[in-house]
């Protein structure tokens, strides 16, 4: 499907930057999917490296995401699966070889580029946040403004954008509850506007940070179902960060697993064998297979 949300201008600054860097991207890639090819890579790591004190929260992760790709970043509480998130942003302080986020080096930007860099990133959490006492349609309305106060231009929508905004909410199945205040939808519904206000954004990335960490199972395969079908149809990388080794073997095409801040398995979900997930998880693996 293609809504006008999703139709990027030609020629916008991260288009153009994107191309610059992405040559080098498909060249020297190592890790990237056996399903994605050509494809230039949307975000490229090399030994990206995060450290806290005397603790390294991310050591030495490689990674290149492909668009049209689920990517699942497997581990326990603590393993430095939202650190390495943070990074893509410049939001958590690293070091790296190498670190591009749609044609950026992330390292390299000023904060007029951070935030040229996070809006071209929509970003997904475990609590939605979303404002509750705000329609879905307002809160969708809002991913469109990144750096701006939201609360206080509500009258500044055009007609476009809430053309826009009701095509997403249509597109995750939500346009009948447009006018409902978020804090009366259920939580299911809650991402699905989460994630309609992250496409406003128009991005080229989507992370989401344990999505469905506060949603029942089957929800939780809906919300999942909905973030692929948006990596492979939009052809917007997905980085999405779960608890649950099924719910990665059902919906990622690749898998990241992290112990303690370092990379112990990366491959097709298809490989993710137990000894892998004892890799990942140690000896603790009873509740996670569901
Ligand atoms: N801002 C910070 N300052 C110090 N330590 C941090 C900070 N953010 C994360 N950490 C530490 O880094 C490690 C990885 O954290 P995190 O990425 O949040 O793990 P996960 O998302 O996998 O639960 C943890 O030990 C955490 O305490
Ligand atoms: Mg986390």
């Amino acid at each position: 499907m293609s809504t006008p949300a999703m139709t990027r201008p030609a020629g916008t600054e991260a288009a153009s930057a994107a191309h610059s860097g992405e040559r080098t991207a498909v060249e020297h890639s190592v890790t990237a999917s056996e399903t994605t090819t050509t494809a230039p890579a949307v975000v490229r790591a090399r030994n990206l490296r995060v450290v806290y004190g005397e603790q390294v929260a991310l050591g030495n992760v490689d990674l290149d995401v492909h668009p049209g790709e689920v990517v699942a970043l497997l581990g326990h509480s603590g393993s430095g699966k939202s650190t390495l998130m943070k990074t893509l942003t410049g939001i958590a302080p690293f070091t790296a070889d190498t670190l591009t986020v749609a044609g950026r080096e992330v390292a390299k930007q000023n904060p007029a580029g951070l935030r040229g860099l996070r809006s071209d990133v929509g970003y997904v959490f475990q609590h939605f946040n979303l404002v509750p006492r705000l329609s879905a349609l307002t809160n969708v309305l809002t991913g469109g403004l990144h750096s701006a106060g939201p609360v206080n231009i509500l009258g500044t929508f055009s007609r476009a954008q809430r053309t826009q905004a009701l095509d997403l909410l249509d597109r995750v199945g939500l346009a009948h509850k447009s006018r409902q205040r978020c804090r009366d939808l259920s939580g299911g519904e809650q991402q699905r506007v989460a994630i309609a206000r992250a496409l406003m954004q128009q991005p080229r990335l989507i992370l989401a940070d344990e999505p469905v960490a506060s949603l029942d199972p089957r929800l939780a395969g809906n919300i999942l179902g909905l973030l692929r079908d948006i990596a492979r149809e939009e052809q917007i990388p997905v980085i999405v960060s779960l608890h649950v080794v099924g719910l990665a073997r059902r919906y990622a095409d690749r898998v990241l697993g992290l112990h303690s801040g370092e990379l112990v398995f990366a491959g097709p979900a298809a490989n993710l064998t137990e000894k892998e997930v004892h890799q990942i998880y140690g000896t603790d693996t009873e509740l996670l297979e569901n």
